[in-house]
């Protein structure tokens, strides 16, 4: 069977379905591409005039889609229609952590794999290719088949049996540094079962990547593969916050160790920046998947040592705000702390599993008055993430803390007692420190839970700064 892909349609207009096809959509400009949501909303600012306004902010993409939006990229909320005359199909979907039910807070939520496949199974033509971008659970693609193929043969639109081909194509790259990632990939993984399917897909790839980097596996190696690449980076990280408590009680210095086990090529020296925590939509959500996978097998030590890296996830923020109010003569009540991020990390207005929310709603918890500041992140994000959690809610009236949004760093900082660095934006690299001074309440603090600052440890201007990874 040969594939001739002249129309793609992406069902899912987030953080990987828009940037994703905006790539494709540059390098291969004699395929059609529909990107479709049911989020109206979120289509109505992918079609904006204003390119500030696009839903997701990443270096490049507004760029691209000026080139080809209206041309040979479309964004829109007709699902059915761009179903219907597609040759390729990407699920490009949110698959978030269940909430109720079996596996609630291990297992990945499905139900909006399963909406978007129905909707495959009844409005697609014969012999198309459904590649499953977002990342998944093992064995999920036997799912979509299991769907495609009841569905295929029921439907009264089409009344003959329609062949589907599926494919896993996880998607590697970062928020922030989406558009290189698309455009020089490390590695390009195709999971699949039908050698013509495959070919189809890496004759897009091909496009702008060499060949030799379009890794073909079996559907469960790339399936598994994505889910483990994202537990051993989070591995990292949890690996290096771990020391940096270590360094802080026995006086080694966190950079320097970092620049010693780095320069071990077998180690390597990226992702090693210690934090207050890795955050994101994938880091902890593909370990809990990854757990309950363990637990189903009956692999009980192998799920214990991967939640591991999830505890001392956790133990690391709240380690922060503990020591926090402990250097703020243990009560943060009436006190001002200027939160400077929010973020999960620089370059992204993204707040999911940001170690801001934890951290904010810890001290706000013990009675701070947070003046939050975010280049990126608006109010409206800041107020959904720190009102969902309903302890705070519940204890509101008691000692609970408020919060204000910032405009700036300077408004901020203005009568705090503390600044708390948690997102390693530039602007928060070199701040004017002799102004800051000036304008905060004395004993001031800064702590850098990220090292990002050039704050002296004996500075002229009086500050006391913590610094994540130094001690004593
Ligand atoms: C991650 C993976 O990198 C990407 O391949 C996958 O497709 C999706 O998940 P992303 O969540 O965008 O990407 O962010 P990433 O840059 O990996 O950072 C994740 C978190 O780890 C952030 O909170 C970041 O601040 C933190 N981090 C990262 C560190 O604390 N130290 C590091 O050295 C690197
Ligand atoms: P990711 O980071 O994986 O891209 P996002 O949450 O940013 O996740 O984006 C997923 C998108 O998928 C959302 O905009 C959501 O509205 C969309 N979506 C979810 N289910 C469906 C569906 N059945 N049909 C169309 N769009 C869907």
């Amino acid at each position: 069977m040969e594939f001739n892909i002249n129309n793609i349609c992406c069902i899912g207009a987030g953080f990987v379905g828009g940037p994703t096809m905006a790539v494709i959509a540059d390098n291969c400009p004699g395929i059609q591409i529909n990107v479709v949501d049911i989020n109206t909303e979120r289509i109505k600012r992918w079609n904006d005039e204003d390119l500030s306004k696009l839903p997701i902010y990443e270096k490049g993409l507004e760029s691209i889609i000026k080139k080809c939006r209206g041309k040979n990229l479309h964004f829109s909320n007709k699902i059915e229609e761009n179903l219907k005359v597609a040759d390729m199909i990407f699920i490009s979907v949110n698959t978030p952590t269940k909430i109720k039910g079996l596996g609630a807070g291990k297992a990945s939520d499905l139900k909006w794999i399963e909406a978007s496949t129905r909707q495959i199974a009844k409005n697609a033509k014969d012999n198309v290719i459904v590649v499953e971008k977002s990342t998944l659970p093992v064995r999920t693609a036997d799912t979509v088949k299991k769907i495609l193929n009841s569905q295929s043969e029921k439907n009264s639109r089409i009344n003959y049996k329609r062949n589907f081909y599926v494919l896993s194509n996880p998607e590697f790259l970062a928020e922030g540094t989406a558009i290189e990632n698309l455009q020089n990939p490390d590695r390009v993984l195709i999971g699949g079962d039908n050698e013509e399917a495959i070919n189809a897909l890496r004759k897009i790839y091909k496009k702008w990547i060499d060949n030799k980097k379009i890794l073909q596996t079996n559907l469960w190696s790339s399936e598994l593969s994505k889910l483990t690449a994202n537990a051993f980076l989070a591995q990292r990280i949890s690996s290096i916050n771990s020391l940096t408590a270590l360094c802080e009680s026995t006086g080694a210095d966190i950079k320097e160790v970092v620049m010693a086990i780095g320069m071990d090529t077998r180690i390597g020296s990226r992702f090693l920046e210690p934090g207050p925590g890795f955050g994101g939509s994938c880091f902890k959500k593909d370990i809990l998947n990854l757990i309950y996978i363990c637990d189903y097998y009956g692999l009980k030590e192998v799920s214990s040592y991967w939640q591991k890296v999830l505890e001392l996830n956790s133990w690391q923020k709240s380690r922060i705000s503990n020591l926090i109010v402990d250097k703020l003569f243990g009560t943060l009540s009436g006190k001002k702390i200027c939160i400077l991020g929010f973020a999960f990390k620089a370059n992204t207005n993204d707040t999911r599993e940001s170690p801001a929310i934890d951290i904010c709603n810890s001290l706000l918890e013990e009675g701070a008055n947070l003046s939050i500041y975010d280049p990126r992140v608006s109010l409206k994000q800041i107020a959904k993430d720190l009102n969902e959690d309903n302890t705070i809610d519940a204890k509101i009236g008691l000692d609970t803390g408020k919060w204000t949004y910032e405009e700036s760093i300077f408004s901020a900082a203005n009568e705090a007692d503390a600044i708390v660095i948690l997102t390693e934006w530039n602007e928060f690299k070199n701040m004017d420190w002799k102004k800051i001074s000036i304008i905060m309440r004395r004993p001031s603090w800064v702590f850098d839970t990220r090292l990002i600052s050039d704050l002296e440890d004996n500075n002229l201007f009086g500050i006391n700064i913590w610094k994540i990874g130094y001690g004593i």
